[in-house]
């Protein structure tokens, strides 16, 4: 390249990473908006889950099943929660998935239904996941707290003690590839940190080894709207993981 070159060089760029940026954000402001047709999918499916072969390699021992667990946790009175419940929600998806999500605590249609994030949040986190180019079968999502907290509000210590190692025993026989906390709560129990979320969110953690994003909690941005599409951005990197995993198997 010329030396009168480079400067054009650098335009060009710079406007070609304008509008890779600006494409990006108008995938984020359409899941904001909900109103494209769904994108492609970005990722092989098989980024997301393990395909079987290689599950015989990674887990020659896995700890205990997802079934163990749930029959351990049995008709579950370890805290006050269980007075008030419908349902124990235990959590659904893929139990081979290299992909989790963690909320806080079933709410009032997740009580009814016995299966986490059905109400509206949950149905911000499956435009969320379509948009992605994901479902619900290939990830796996559940709780922090596996019983409604009484009207909505956030378990407490006592709870998310009682619950917790239970959620530590799923990731365990899940071993996802990456985690990803949704909101305060659920951040703040896996992590056993008090840093606020927003010095959290969008910055990679760690636990045990497995690479933790924490973000929004959706029925935060059900509220807020406009940081959906933080969410988003944060997700780009969960998914940008993925992609480097599956290249590397
Ligand atoms: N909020 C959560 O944290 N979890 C659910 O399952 C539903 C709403």
């Amino acid at each position: 390249m010329s030396r009168r070159g480079a400067p054009e060089e650098l335009r060009r760029l710079s406007a070609s990473l304008r509008e890779f940026i600006e494409y990006q954000r108008r995938l984020g402001l359409a899941w904001l908006e909900g109103n494209l047709p769904p994108v492609q999918a970005p990722l092989a499916a098989s980024a997301i889950s393990r395909p079987v072969e290689a599950r015989a390699v990674a887990e020659t021992t896995p700890p205990v099943s997802l079934d163990d667990i749930r029959q351990e946790m049995g008709d579950c009175r370890r805290c006050k929660l269980w007075r008030t419940r419908t349902n124990l929600v235990f959590g659904t998806g893929n139990p081979k998935a290299r992909l989790m999500f963690i909320g806080e605590a079933p709410g009032a249609e997740e009580d009814q239904q016995g299966e986490p994030f059905v109400g509206a949040a949950g149905q911000l986190l499956n435009r969320l996941l379509e948009r992605l180019g994901l479902n619900r079968q290939e990830v796996y999502i559940t709780n922090v707290a596996k019983c409604r907290p009484p009207n909505n509000r956030n378990p407490d210590a006592e709870e998310i003690a009682a619950c917790r190692p239970f959620l530590i025993q799923q990731i365990q026989a899940i071993q996802p590839r990456v985690i990803v906390t949704l909101g305060a709560v659920a951040t703040h129990a896996l992590l056993e940190s008090k840093k606020p979320l927003n010095r959290l969110r969008g910055q990679w953690q760690t636990w045990q080894g497995i690479p933790v994003m924490p973000t929004f909690h959706p029925s935060y941005l059900l509220r807020v709207p406009q940081d959906r599409i933080k969410t988003w951005e944060d997700m780009q990197k969960v998914l940008a993981v993925c992609r480097d995993e599956a290249k590397a198997r």
